[in-house]
């Protein structure tokens, strides 16, 4: 969703801006724009519908320049049309202020009305713009007095950057309920709304709080809150490294995450496999709680909630614990029976998605005990929980996760065996699992090095207009997550069901024209799975099986089989899981589509 970045400094290039907005293209966004201060102290801004690339090729004149003061914003619409009128930054009437948001403000209109009515005068139909009258309303020669003062007047949710003509060397930033980061180095200091755009500048950063506001200078900020007292805040190291965030010759981000997997597995599973057991440090003092517990539930959106689903039947298969999980737009709106001794495990690979964010803090007003299982450092989620742990999988750029959809299942294998572990003990059997796991970086870069086979499949396929994904058991999160990554990158309308459910209604659709994605590996319920494959073939869809190695039986009914290595029953999503995002990766590709930045979509979805 939005992003929004600023610099000030000495010789900030209105090019180096632009190059750090860049950074958080990955969000998702629909027009992007910039507002600095020229050598004479005057307010210049730029803004443009659609991509970073096309604003550069209006500025191709100004690229070089040089300014003191600089914000720049993607803009993902909500209020009002993708246009050059409605993208940020928004300016006041007195061509001074400029501002750029992220959030949304619930109460605009009246504030509209109220500032329309003392003269102010609107050009777009955002919410955002009531901010920059606001505080041209507030001004009295205090930039910052008059943000804190209007940002008090504001229901909803915002991080803002904002800077003023008559104030040339400052920024002011103000953040409540969305994303937020400062950091500085001897020529500048930065505001963004990700660390991405500040990794190249320094690796300590600060993550401002809701209700905390911040004034940049050139290499120094200060930081207050909304009573305007001085806020100490400790800095976050980020050990990301800014190559990371690059495409590193892939054609695509997420083809380079996929191809990232088996080390971004190495980093989840390290130091958290000791003698055959399973440690996770950041929990110790959680310990006492995960025994006291009595209820698990799982809070998550989108492929993090389908994690959350191999989590519960892998708790259930090998204890009596019972998990519930639930998308966190759900969640939150359900009568919810939390109490002290229910654990929330809220798993997100950006620790900002607005839904997950809200779910979190109604079971802590009920007292639930709350751990993030996160790959951001410093994110809202983490911070807001009691325990985090985090997924280490390091920035995934591309808009569907992939890597940290991998990342995640290792841990949360980890941590079902540590939660199972600590209450009853530790069991034989799981020897045989961490073993597995142990081997799974291996096992799944082998398994990549044939990912040549998985385009010839898409290429067969490619043109169909629908997919049904079907499995049973631990198999459903993985047909689920197959049918997500497929429709949300090449647009082609797949759905995921439950094997047994075809027979109750789906099955009417299937033909010769809608292919079945069968998710089947050689497990306890392979023959019950076969059954429904077969009941599909019998009404002609063409079969795509993803299979266990050798197993020839799946080929007599299967038009393309894919197999995937013999691992423990419980393990198999993890394994399956680089295909599925293999077939969708090169389907979109194939289709001519760009996976890494899908239609509407957005990588941190910071608003409900
Ligand atoms: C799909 C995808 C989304 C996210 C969802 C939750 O490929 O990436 O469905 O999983 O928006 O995001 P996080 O995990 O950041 O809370």
């Amino acid at each position: 969703m939005c992003g929004i970045v600023g610099m000030v400094g000495a010789d900030v290039k209105i090019g180096e801006v632009l190059d750090a907005l860049k950074k958080l293209e990955y969000r998702g966004y629909d027009s992007a724009g910039i507002a600095y201060l020229s050598a004479h102290n005057t307010l210049n801004y730029h803004k443009k519908k659609g991509r970073i690339d096309e604003l550069l090729d209006l500025m191709q004149e100004t690229l070089k320049e040089k300014t003191q003061v600089a914000i720049a914003h993607t803009r993902w619409a909500t209020h009002g049309e993708p246009n050059d009128v409605n993208a940020h930054p928004h300016i006041d009437c007195t061509n001074k202020i400029a501002v750029v948001h992220n959030g949304i403000i619930e109460n605009y209109s009246d504030l509209r009305e109220r500032l329309i009515a003392r003269g102010h005068v609107f050009v777009s139909e955002t919410d955002t713009e009531v901010i920059a009258h606001l505080i041209e309303d507030n001004y009295r020669g205090d930039l910052l007095e008059a943000v804190r003062r209007s940002i008090v007047q504001l229901d909803g949710a915002y991080a803002v950057g904002v800077i003023h003509a008559d104030e040339p060397r400052r920024i002011v930033v103000a953040r409540k309920g969305s994303p937020l980061v400062i950091g500085k180095n001897e020529r500048v200091s930065m505001l963004a709304s990700d660390v991405t755009p500040l990794l190249s500048y320094t690796r300590n950063v600060i993550f401002l709080e809701d209700g905390e506001l911040a004034v940049l200078e050139k290499g120094r900020y200060r930081i207050f809150d909304l009573q305007g007292n001085d806020v100490v805040k400790t800095t976050v190291h980020i050990d990301w490294k800014e190559a990371d965030a690059e495409k590193g010759g892939y054609k695509h981000y997420m083809l380079k995450e996929i191809m990232e997997e088996p080390e971004a597995l190495r980093k989840a599973l390290a130091d958290r496999i000791k003698e055959d057991r399973v440690y996770f440090e950041e929990l110790e003092k959680f310990k006492k709680t995960l025994r006291e517990v009595n209820r698990i539930m799982v809070v998550a959106c989108g492929t993090s909630y389908h994690a959350g689903l191999v989590f519960k039947y892998f708790v259930e298969w090998l204890s009596d614990l019972d998990v519930e999980v639930d998308v966190a737009s759900e969640f939150r709106y359900r009568n919810l029976h939390v109490n002290e001794r229910t654990l929330i495990l809220a798993i997100s690979q950006s620790g900002e998605t607005a839904d997950t964010l809200q779910g979190v803090r109604l079971a802590k007003r009920k007292e639930g005990k709350v751990i993030a299982v996160c790959n951001v450092v410093g994110s809202t989620l983490t911070r807001e929980s009691d325990a985090a742990v985090y997924i280490r999988s390091g920035p995934e750029i591309g808009v569907a996760a992939t890597k940290t959809y991998t990342s995640q299942l290792a841990v949360l294998y980890l941590l079902g065996l540590y939660i199972i572990s600590e209450r009853y003990g530790w069991n034989k059997e799981f020897g045989e699992l961490i073993y597995q796991m142990r081997n799974m970086p291996e096992v799944i870069e082998g398994t990549l090095a044939h990912s040549n086979q998985l385009r010839e499949v898409a290429t067969r396929y490619k043109d169909y207009l629908h997919f049904m994904y079907i499995g049973r058991g631990m198999s459903v999160p993985t047909a689920m997550e197959g049918a997500l990554k497929l429709k949300e990158i090449s647009y082609i309308n797949a759905t995921a069901y439950q094997a047994g459910e075809l027979k109750h209604g789906p099955i009417a659709l299937l033909d010769e024209q809608f292919p079945v994605f069968a998710i089947i590996p050689r497990d306890r319920l392979f023959y019950k799975t076969k059954s429904n494959v077969i009941e599909a073939v019998a009404r002609n869809a063409p079969v795509i099986s993803l299979a266990t190695e050798r197993d020839e039986e799946v080929g007599e009914f299967s038009k393309d089989v894919i197999y995937v290595p013999k691992v423990n029953d419980l393990l198999y999503p993890l394994v399956m899981a680089p295909y599925i995002q293999l077939f969708a990766y090169h389907v979109s590709d194939l289709k001519g589509l760009d996976p890494d930045k899908p239609r509407n979509l957005a990588k941190s979805v910071t608003v409900e």
